[in-house]
This record gives structure tokens, C-alpha cells and sequence, in this order.
């Protein structure tokens, strides 16, 4: 953990962090802020949902907050009384400190403003339309206290699964799978094959997050992401193209039995199993449908 965070500027103006332990940033380049409405409030028809008194949100990776603070604008633009439970699951408590300095606050509502600063000092927060909890540590193993808790959406957001495999694992997503609720909705940025392998495995009914319809886009970006839930008929249908992804080598996905491995074991099961496998080469699938 560095403890020291330097703002880098996205494309919609929005500030982000450079993470040197895992080699990324903590948003697209494209745009911080967008990135949380759009793939994460959106994905999960928050407006939709605020018309409701209570929703309860699960923030898988809080970071600089920003999907939480995405949320609340969203939901209490909609219905200002609509009563929302969040927890957020983070591992390093230097990163929502550090967000909560300007110019990285500056752009939320002062009643969002609050809300990230308690949560970054005391990791709680209590208001009348809002209880707010921000576990620290490994999520794998602070999930564990959410026994009995259901989420009518979660935020799913670690790094990427080459740096970060530990998270999108078929247990972890197990374990996640848990909290959602009935007619819950799981939103990740990820639209790898072996991601949704996992999110399958773990139980869950899997649809894209379909790109927006500026025909703006490169043939490798096929689609911005993922939702999950346990209702299909609430979701995205996958193309044919995303649907011939599972079955793919791409498609194999991460396994971390007793939720306690390091990210190198679990990449080097990953490759051995990849190895093992007799489905198609994820490269004659690029090539049928012309992805570089
Ligand atoms: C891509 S960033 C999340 C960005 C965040 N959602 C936001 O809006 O700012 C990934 C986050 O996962 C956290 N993280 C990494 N490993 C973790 C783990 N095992 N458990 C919980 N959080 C973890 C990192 O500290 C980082 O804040």
C-alpha cells in the first residue's frame, strides 16, 4: 500500500488514481465519473429502482467511492426519500482518504460530499435517509460479515482479472452471489469470457451491458461490460458473438478454493487448466469474427 495518491485527469474532466501495486488505474481513461454512472448506476436501473422506499447496494471495491457516490446522486435525484443501506468493501483505507481532498470531491453534491468524508474518517455513516458502512480489508474475507444482507444492486469493480485474478474468482463471485437479492442486479465494467464463466458458475444468469449507440467503437469493443442476476428476462440477451466467447478457451474461468490464495497461484491453476482444455482457441474465434 502507498498511502500516497496523485490525481490523474480522465477524459470527462473527473479525476482517477494510478495504482502502482497492480499496474492500472482505478477508472477508464474515457471518464471516471461516467464510468460510474453509466456501467454501474445505469447497468443496475437505480432511477428505476428509487422509486422504491429502501434499496440496498453492495459496493464490491469501494476505491475513491465514486460508484457509491454515483448511486445516491442517482437514487435521491429520483425519490430524495427513498432510504438507501450501502456497504462498501475496500482494502486499502488510504485510497477514499485521499479521495475526499480537493479537486476530486468538488464535482459531488455537498450531501454526497458528507457522506464520502465520514465514510474515508470513520468508515460509517449515518443520516436519516442512509446507513453507510465501508469494511477495510481483503473482501474475500470481509464479505464473510454480510451473512443475511441482500443487495437489490452491486457494484462489482476490482482491477482488471489478469492483475487482481483473486477477485474474479467462481468462489469469490460465489460468496458475492450471496448478497444479491431475488431480483438483484450485479454490474461489472468486465465483459472477459472468463469472468462471466465464473458469474455463471457461481449461479448467476449473465447479459451484456450493450455499447451506446454512437457506432463510435472499435470491433474489439464489443460490449462495455456485464450484469448478473438471478432473473434473465431482467437482463441483455449476449450476441451470438459474446455466446461463442464461452465457449472459448477465454472462457475458462478462476478458481480460488479456499479464498485465501495469492494471485499468482490462482494464475498459475488458471494456466494450467487453460492448457488442459480441448474447446476452441479464443485466437480462431478473434479471427472468425474479425477482432484484432
Ligand atoms: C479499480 S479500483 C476501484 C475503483 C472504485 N470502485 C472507485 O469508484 O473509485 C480497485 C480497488 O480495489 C481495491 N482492492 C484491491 N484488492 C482488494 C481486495 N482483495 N479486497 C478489497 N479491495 C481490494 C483497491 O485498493 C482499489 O481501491
Amino acid at each position: 500500500m502507498t498511502g500516497f495518491w496523485i490525481p490523474h485527469l480522465t477524459d470527462d474532466g473527473s479525476f482517477t488514481f494510478f495504482s502502482e501495486e497492480f499496474g492500472e488505474t482505478f477508472h477508464s481513461q474515457l471518464g471516471a465519473k461516467q464510468e460510474a454512472f453509466l456501467k454501474f448506476a445505469a447497468a443496475t436501473n437505480l432511477a428505476e429502482q428509487a422509486k422504491r422506499d429502501q434499496i440496498r447496494l453492495l459496493d464490491v471495491c469501494y476505491g475513491l467511492g465514486y460508484n457509491t457516490a454515483a448511486a445516491l446522486e442517482t437514487i435521491w435525484a429520483m425519490n430524495p426519500y427513498c432510504r438507501v443501506e450501502v456497504y462498501g468493501l475496500e482494502l486499502d483505507e488510504s485510497v477514499p482518504k485521499a479521495a475526499v481532498e480537493p479537486p476530486l470531491i468538488d464535482s459531488w453534491s455537498a450531501t454526497v460530499r458528507g457522506v464520502l468524508r465520514s465514510l474515508a474518517s470513520d468508515h460509517q455513516c449515518e443520516m436519516p435517509y442512509l446507513s453507510a458502512t465501508l469494511l477495510i480489508g481483503d473482501a474475500r474475507q470481509t464479505i464473510q460479515q454480510l451473512q443475511g444482507f441482500r443487495a437489490d444492486a452491486i457494484f462489482f469493480d476490482p482491477f482488471s482479472p489478469r492483475r487482481c485474478p483473486q477477485l474474479w474468482t467462481v468462489e469469490f463471485f460465489q460468496a458475492v452471489a450471496g448478497c444479491l437479492a431475488a431480483s438483484g442486479k450485479l454490474a461489472t465494467y468486465s465483459r472477459s469470457a472468463s469472468v462471466r464463466a465464473a458469474l455463471r458458475a457461481a449461479g448467476l444468469q449473465i447479459g451484456t451491458i450493450p455499447l451506446n449507440g454512437d457506432g463510435a467503437h472499435l470491433p474489439h469493443e464489443w460490449s462495455q461490460g456485464t450484469v448478473a442476476g438471478f432473473e434473465a428476462q431482467a437482463l441483455t440477451p449476449l450476441s451470438i458473438m459474446e455466446q461463442e466467447h464461452l465457449q472459448t478457451r477465454a472462457a475458462i474461468p478462476y478458481h480460488d478454493p479456499t479464498l485465501t490464495d495469492s494471485a499468482e497461484a490462482i494464475l498459475e491453476r488458471h494456466q494450467l487448466q487453460q492448457q488442459q482444455a480441448h474447446c476452441e482457441s479464443t485466437s480462431s474465434w478473434r479471427r472468425r469474427w474479425g477482432i484484432r
